[in-house]
């Protein structure tokens, strides 16, 4: 199964890309965690993306392209995979079909998770994430146990340098801009479907798992 999760930011990409690779046996490709860990160990990828993500811009196409490019080809993508923040831009797009169509593959669901702009603010800036497992937490909608404290492994919750008001108003204007134009592509392809966003996890999670089968 090869399935793209499409949504603006907070929209429950990751939440729900982390609960289907539990459920379904296939890793989950995030591209913002990828480069995340780029910055992180100081590579010449994360250096050059560094300044794009503090600000909410996009990374430029190749990098994420190459990144992706790369990944798809491991082992554990054999049997399918998830893509989570990727593509971001019809040229992304473009460049996924054409790799996946040089090894006679293609992706199999196409889902937008839809939310309300003011809602995403609202998740965004009340977000923080295990630094051990990449677990996701809120202070409203879900709460650890014990503050600071991941549940599943005990590590330490972290803040996102972008998760601030400013930088996810200009991640939403991104969004607009150029990620909602990919809906168009795979609409046109007649691959994509939407789930509502605004139900609570478990009711986004039990939508996606009736398209999914
Ligand atoms: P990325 O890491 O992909 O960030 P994003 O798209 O802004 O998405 P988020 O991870 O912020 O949100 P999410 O949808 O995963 O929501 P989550 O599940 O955490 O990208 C970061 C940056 O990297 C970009 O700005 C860009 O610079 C760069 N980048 C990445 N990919 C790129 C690409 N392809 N091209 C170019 N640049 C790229 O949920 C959010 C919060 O809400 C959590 O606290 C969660 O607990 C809560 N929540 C989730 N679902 C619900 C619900 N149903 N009800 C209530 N609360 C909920």
């Amino acid at each position: 199964m090869k399935l793209i999760l499409m949504g603006g930011p907070g929209a429950g990409k990751g939440t729900q890309a982390r609960r289907i690779a539990e459920k379904y046996g296939i890793p989950q490709l995030s591209t913002g965690d990828m480069l995340r860990a780029a910055v992180k160990a100081g590579t010449e990828v994360g250096l050059k993306a560094k300044a794009a993500m503090e600000s909410g811009s996009l990374v430029t196409d190749d990098i994420v392209v190459g990144i992706i490019s790369d990944r798809i080809q491991e082992d554990d993508c054999k049997g399918g995979f998830i893509l989570d923040g990727f593509p971001r831009t019809v040229e992304q797009a473009k460049a996924l079909t054409k790799m996946l169509k040089k090894r006679d593959l293609k992706i199999d669901f196409v889902i937008d998770i839809t939310a309300d702009d003011e809602e995403l603010v609202g998740r965004i800036t009340g977000r923080s994430t295990c630094s051990k497992c990449g677990e996701g937490y809120h202070t409203m909608f879900k709460k650890s146990s014990k503050e600071g404290i991941c549940d599943k492994c005990g590590g330490e919750l972290t803040t996102r340098a972008d998760d601030n008001e400013e930088t996810v108003r200009n991640r939403l204007g991104v969004y607009h801009e150029q990620t909602a134009p990919v809906l168009g592509y795979y609409g046109k392809k007649g691959a994509l479907k939407e789930v509502n966003g605004m139900l609570a996890m478990d009711e986004v999670f039990n939508a996606l798992c009736t398209i999914l089968g």
